[in-house]
């Protein structure tokens, strides 16, 4: 069913927000809008009989007439086994707003706002995705950003989905200013290989006389959301990486566990165990791994190919004269990350031992998330200080290495968490400011975030025995080493890393379901 009717002179001031309804008569709707009235009093029962969708025709909707054929279709619609579940979508200047809901649960459950321009850039069709490979076909900076569909309605799809489509007039993008042809005309030749140009496969949507449409999976779409919902965090970090928990040594202690190297390696409930572990925590451990580098080195591959630095593929600590690392001595090794002077440290890194016969040399772990959080509850000026200042690190060892690299010491995401910290003194190189002042206002902020950082209530302490092994997040978890007596024995760890990465691809296959 169908219907033809006109949008004419539709003030921009629309509010803020719809009442979800089953229908709207557009209109009907329109001659409201034009009545500031409806800014504020605006209810929808009395259109409940129409089952008509809301729309918007061009960028222009709002300011010049439009005429239009639209489906009739509700914008609110049951599913489930028992239709016990409701989808609901609200039309607003420039985006919309979806509501899921269940009867079996209280409250009037979670909504999410999509843009106009997000939803045109996201289209999932095959024109706009590869089909096998999952690439997009065509640049976001081809999507107006004021763009608006011609209608949206809600559909039962397959599997027992809730689709929502979406109708955009022509292709709904500009112009593909990116082919080769279009860039030569606008800037003269380029030189390039003519025939490989011409036999290249168009990369974007195919221009069609019809209009476009999108067709989404709503649980897609939540899951996708763009904007962040106030109780969600998960929109800036690591997409769909799980959940991070925070720690003190007590509280790690109690999930604090040891999983046999076998099973990690040979069952999917084991290796699960340590990806979550060490996914939310930051820190995990294996026992009873043999006593041959080879399958310590298989056990960190399982996440990922191991990452190769200059260090090697993996690298052997144990304690040497003449050592070019203070932590190939025996003396006490203070918290720290490695490899700071990287641009972007390795994410993960094991150590395994593969004896440790000495007295003394145990292990400490600190969450420094944990830290920085304290740092800002207590000390916000100070907090504020860490998060402007560049502190350079360097592993200076020329004419052989010369690494180099500069950090703040805290990060915050856009929600106010933490997102990195970098803290490794002993690889810290000279320090530069803009001012004396910075320079002592930022060691009186540093001297503060050590001291919470050597608190002892947030150390981890164990004493790691012949054939464990520890993985930590290398730029989460600090990780320090009590001295220990050389001549009482042998110690020798085989260390090895993973870049974040790869560790996050694992996380990702846990967490997130399959491409919808
Ligand atoms: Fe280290």
């Amino acid at each position: 069913m169908a219907s033809r009717f006109s949008v004419r002179a539709v003030t921009k001031k629309l509010p803020l927000s719809y009442n979800f309804v089953s229908g709207l008569n557009i209109s009907s709707v329109c001659n409201h809008v034009q009545s500031r009235a409806f800014h504020r009093s605006f209810k929808y029962p009395a259109l409940a009989n129409y089952q008509h969708l809301a729309l918007f025709a061009s960028e222009k909707c709002f300011s010049r007439s439009y005429t239009s054929t639209v489906a009739f279709d509700p914008l609110s619609l049951e599913y489930g086994p028992n239709k016990e579940a409701t989808v609901k979508v609200a039309l607003q200047p420039y985006s919309l707003v979806i509501s899921k809901s269940n009867k079996n649960t209280s409250g009037s459950g979670e909504t999410y706002e999509f843009p106009y321009s997000f939803l045109r850039d996201s289209c999932r069709c095959s024109s706009c995705v590869h089909s096998t490979n999952y690439q997009k076909l065509f640049s976001s900076a081809r999507v107006p950003p004021k763009i608006k569909p011609v209608s949206v309605k809600l559909e039962h799809g397959i599997d027992n989905r809730v689709e929502l489509v979406v109708e955009w007039k022509g292709l709904g993008l500009h112009e593909d200013k990116t082919s080769i042809e279009k860039i030569e005309s606008r800037f003269g030749t380029i030189e390039s290989n003519p025939s490989s140009a011409s036999s290249a496969p168009s990369s974007s949507p195919s221009a069609d006389a019809n209009n476009h449409v999108s067709r989404f999976n709503v649980d897609w779409l939540v899951s996708n959301s763009p904007l962040p919902n106030k109780t969600e965090t998960q929109a800036v970090r690591p997409y769909n990486t799980g959940p991070r928990t925070l720690w003190d040594g007590e509280m790690y202690s109690k999930v604090f566990e040891k999983v046999d190297y076998s099973e990690f390696m040979e069952t999917k409930s084991g290796y699960e165990r340590v990806l979550k572990t060490l996914g939310e925590y930051g820190l995990a451990f294996l026992k009873n791994i043999p006593n041959e580098k080879s399958y310590s080195e298989k056990l960190i591959s399982k996440f990922g190919p191991i990452m190769h630095t200059f260090y090697g593929k993996s690298w052997d600590v144990i304690s040497k004269k003449q050592s070019e690392n203070i932590a190939y001595t025996d003396l006490y090794l203070g918290l720290h990350m490695d490899l700071c002077y990287f641009s972007t440290p390795p994410g993960i890194q094991m150590l395994s031992c593969l004896e440790n016969t000495t007295l003394g040399g145990e292990s400490i772990f600190v969450d420094s998330f944990k830290a920085a959080n304290i740092m800002k509850k207590v000390f916000p000026k100070e907090t504020e200080i860490l998060t402007k200042v560049d502190v350079p690190f360097h592993y200076d060892h020329y004419p052989f290495t010369f690494m180099y690299n500069r950090h703040k010491t805290i990060s915050f995401d856009k929600n106010n968490e933490v997102s990195k910290v970098f803290y490794a003194p002993m690889f810290q190189a000279p320090l530069k400011f803009s001012s004396s002042e910075e320079c002592n206002s930022f060691l009186d902020a540093f001297s503060k975030f050590e001291d919470i950082i050597y608190n002892n209530k947030l150390f981890f302490e164990t004493k790691l025995e012949n054939g464990t092994a520890v993985l930590f997040h290398n730029t989460r978890v600090l990780h320090s080493r009590r001295s220990f007596d050389s001549s009482s024995g042998n110690r020798h760890f085989l260390g090895a890393y993973l870049a974040i990465d790869d560790f996050n691809n694992q996380l990702r296959l846990l967490y997130h379901s399959p491409n919808k």
